[in-house]
C-alpha cells in the first residue's frame, strides 16, 4: 500500500469510530510510525527530514505519498491506530506534547499539560519580567509549567512540587532535556510543604474535576490519564483548598499566588484565596473562550 492509502486507510477507521479530526490524526500517527528504527530501511521515503518525535516530517509525507510503506512501518501503523482506536490519547501514543513552544516528553505517569494552562505561564512571565525573583510550582506533573518558566525567565529562581514520584520522574527527564537542573529544584511531596522557605510567586494548576464530573469526561481522559492529577472532591476544590491552609507561611508579603481554575469555579475560589490571604487584592483572567481561568491574589 502507498503513503496515502495507508493514511487515508487510517483516517476511515479512526472516522468510523467516531474520533474527531480522523485524517490529520492519521497523519501524525502515520508519520510517527515512520521514524526511530526505519531510517536503516531502504525506501527514499525514510532517509533524513525527520523531527525526534514526529518521525516524517509533513513536507515529506506530502511529496512522497505514492510510495510504498514498508512492512515495518505499516506494522507499526496498525499497533499505534489500535491504540488510538482504544482512546488512548495521542500525545501518550507519540510521547511527547507541545507546551507553550516547548518540546515535552509524556506518558501515563502524568497529566498531558493543556493549551489553557498556557495563560498561567503567560500571566507568571508578565508579572517576573526581569526580576530576580523566587518563583514555586505546586503539582508540577511532567513539569510543563515549571519548564516553561524556568526557560523564559532566566534571571529567576525556581522550585516544582509534585505529590507522585512517578511523575517526578517524567518532569526530571523534562528538565534534563532543557538543561535547567541549575535553577528548577523539583521536589517530592505535598503541595508547599516541602519548601522551607518563602517565594515571591506561587503558581498552580492543581486537580479541580469535581467527583460527579469524571464519568462523564472523554474517554481519552477519563481511562487514561492519572485520577490523582484530575480528581478534586465534590466541588473540585478539594487540594485548592488544602494549598491555602499552606500559602501564608510561604507566600511573602507583596507576592503574587497564581490558580488556574476550573469552569465557573473562578467566584468560589476567589472567595476562598480571600479568607487564606486576608486583605489581598484579585485579579480574574479569562481565556479565548472568555472562561475565567486564572485567579491572581496580591499579598498585602
Ligand atoms: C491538573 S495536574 C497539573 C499538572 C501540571 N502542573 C500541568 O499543568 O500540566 C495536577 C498535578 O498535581 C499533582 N498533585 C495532586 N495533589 C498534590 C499534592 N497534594 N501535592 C503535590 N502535587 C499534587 C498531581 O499529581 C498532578 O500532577
Amino acid at each position: 500500500m502507498t503513503l496515502r492509502e495507508v493514511w487515508q486507510w487510517g483516517g476511515s477507521r479512526l472516522h468510523a469510530a467516531g474520533i474527531p479530526d480522523a485524517l490529520l490524526e492519521s497523519e501524525i500517527l502515520l508519520r510517527h510510525s515512520l521514524s526511530e528504527g526505519l531510517s536503516a530501511l531502504r525506501s527514499p521515503i525514510f532517509r533524513s527530514d525527520r523531527t525526534p518525535s514526529e518521525g516524517l516530517s509533513r513536507a515529506m509525507f506530502f511529496s512522497r505519498w505514492d510510495e510504498q510503506v514498508p512492512p515495518l512501518g505499516l506494522r507499526r501503523f496498525r499497533v499505534n491506530l489500535n491504540r488510538r482506536l482504544k482512546r488512548e490519547p495521542t500525545a501518550y501514543i507519540l510521547r511527547h506534547r507541545e507546551f507553550y513552544g516547548l518540546g515535552l516528553f509524556v506518558d501515563r505517569r502524568v497529566l498531558i499539560p493543556r493549551p489553557e494552562t498556557e495563560l498561567l505561564v503567560e500571566k507568571t512571565i508578565e508579572l517576573v519580567g526581569e526580576r530576580p525573583l523566587r518563583v514555586m510550582e505546586a503539582g508540577t506533573g511532567c513539569g510543563a509549567v515549571a519548564i516553561a518558566l524556568a526557560h523564559h525567565l532566566p534571571l529567576a529562581r525556581l522550585w516544582a512540587t509534585e505529590i507522585s514520584p512517578l511523575a517526578l520522574q517524567v518532569a526530571r527527564r523534562n528538565r534534563r532535556r532543557y538543561h535547567l537542573g541549575h535553577r528548577l529544584r523539583l521536589l517530592q511531596g505535598d503541595l508547599l510543604i516541602p519548601l522551607s522557605f518563602q517565594v515571591d510567586i506561587i503558581v498552580a494548576n492543581l486537580p479541580y474535576v469535581r467527583d460527579a464530573e469524571i464519568d462523564g469526561l472523554p474517554p481519552e481522559v477519563r481511562d487514561y490519564e492519572p485520577r490523582p492529577a484530575l480528581a478534586g472532591g465534590p466541588d473540585g476544590l478539594d487540594v485548592v483548598r488544602r494549598l491555602l491552609t499552606q500559602v501564608a507561611q510561604r507566600l511573602k508579603p507583596g507576592g503574587w499566588l497564581l490558580l488556574e481554575v476550573g469552569y465557573g469555579q473562578a467566584k468560589a475560589v476567589t472567595a476562598l484565596v480571600r479568607g487564606a490571604l486576608g486583605g489581598c487584592s484579585i485579579d480574574m483572567v479569562a481565556d479565548l473562550a472568555g472562561i475565567r481561568r486564572i485567579v491572581m491574589a496580591k499579598r498585602p
